[in-house]
């Protein structure tokens, strides 16, 4: 094995089941079946009359037809098959050709959670879910007052990379170099960790700002001001950021959350918010929007290259793993979740 700097090796697959994770936006989420393949299953989302989202295995327990190619029946689901149905907690409630319904015709129930913008699902052992930590609100993703752009994309690589992407900014003055363009990330920031996170803080005191944020905030590229960008890893499926500027009296606030969820080991989805308290104005959240589209599909293009060759290589994973001092964040999500999946019990693995 090639010597390495990296502490952390994983291996596949690298997510815990027992977790809350994005499934979708609350927006995607309707009265038509929804299919999402989440940790190498497949899962069927949809709202019932009540109103609430249901999530369940999206294989019919009859001949195995997705059930995200049948349609909702107030709170249930039809197969497109031969027209079983599926009640919220996985039951089924009718079998068309027969009165009875086989007690052990069911489907796995995911726990669901909407919170803030998103779709949560948990996807391991449903009695573990209601005793975890719920998914965070992210009030500020939503609360109509602030600028904000948000986006969803599917990416080629594994769910982990993308999260070390953004608890590391010193891809910023060359990946993004040309439409963010913040290219004064030039030390590693501080790691803080507490027993449920790990955030970076870089501090920029009396310093001027890149124009992503001095335009916008109408502060300019040319006086010096104080700025704290951090981030945090808070669970496997999720980060948060931001930006706090202070100008004198004044404070702006930049807020913005990646939620990651694995499709598979190589696929993973990635869902978006950026969100300001300063930058009003007509057109505002188009701008925004476009840009910020761009520069996380440059991050998508490094990353997909990224995957792409380590898959065609020969030598795979076994490569030397550097790692400098910018990578701690990173490394200490990395075995965060290294610890979730081995304490996963194989209940929930199966579940
Ligand atoms: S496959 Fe679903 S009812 Fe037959
Ligand atoms: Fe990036």
């Amino acid at each position: 094995m090639t010597p390495s700097t990296n502490p952390v090796a994983l291996s596949a697959p690298n997510w815990p089941r027992d977790a809350w994770w994005v499934a979708a936006t609350t927006a995607e989420v309707g009265g038509a079946p929804l299919q999402r393949w989440l940790l190498e299953r497949p899962v069927v989302l949809y709202r019932g009359a009540s109103g609430q989202v249901v999530a369940l295995d999206d294989r019919c327990p009859h001949r195995w037809a997705p059930l995200s190619l049948g349609a909702v029946h107030g709170d249930d689901i039809a197969c497109a098959y031969h027209g079983f149905r599926f009640g919220p907690d996985g039951r089924c409630t009718r079998v068309p050709t027969q009165a009875a319904v086989p007690g052990v015709a069911r489907v796995t129930s995911y726990p669901v959670v909407e919170a803030g913008p998103f779709v949560w699902v948990w996807t391991g052992d449903p009695a573990l879910a209601a005793a975890a930590l719920p998914p965070p609100k992210l009030g500020w993703a939503v609360d109509p007052s602030r600028v904000t752009a948000a986006g969803a994309m599917t990416v080629a690589c594994n769910y982990l990379a993308l999260k070390e992407n953004v608890l590391d900014l010193s891809h910023f003055a060359f990946v993004h170099a040309n439409t963010l363009a913040v290219t004064d990330w030039d030390r590693p920031p501080t790691v803080e960790k507490t027993a449920d996170e790990v955030t970076y803080h870089q501090h920029y005191a009396a310093a001027p700002l890149p124009a992503h944020y001095g335009i916008p905030t109408g502060i300019g590229t040319e006086r010096p001001v104080d700025r704290h960008a951090w981030g945090s890893y808070v669970g496997p499926g999720l980060q948060t950021a931001g930006v706090d500027i202070r100008d004198g009296e004044n404070a702006f606030a930049l807020r913005i959350c990646h939620a990651t969820t694995p499709i598979d080991a190589g696929t993973c989805l990635y869902w978006w918010v950026f969100s300001q308290d300063y930058g009003h104005g007509e057109g505002a959240v188009v701008a925004l929007t476009a840009r910020i589209t761009a520069a996380f599909l440059e991050d998508k293009a490094i990353l997909e290259a990224t995957e792409a060759m380590v898959r065609r290589d020969a030598r795979g994973r076994d490569y030397i793993d550097l790692s400098v001092a910018c990578d701690h964040a990173g490394i200490e999500a990395r075995r965060r979740v290294a610890r979730l999946v081995a304490a996963e019990a194989p209940a929930s693995r199966a579940a």
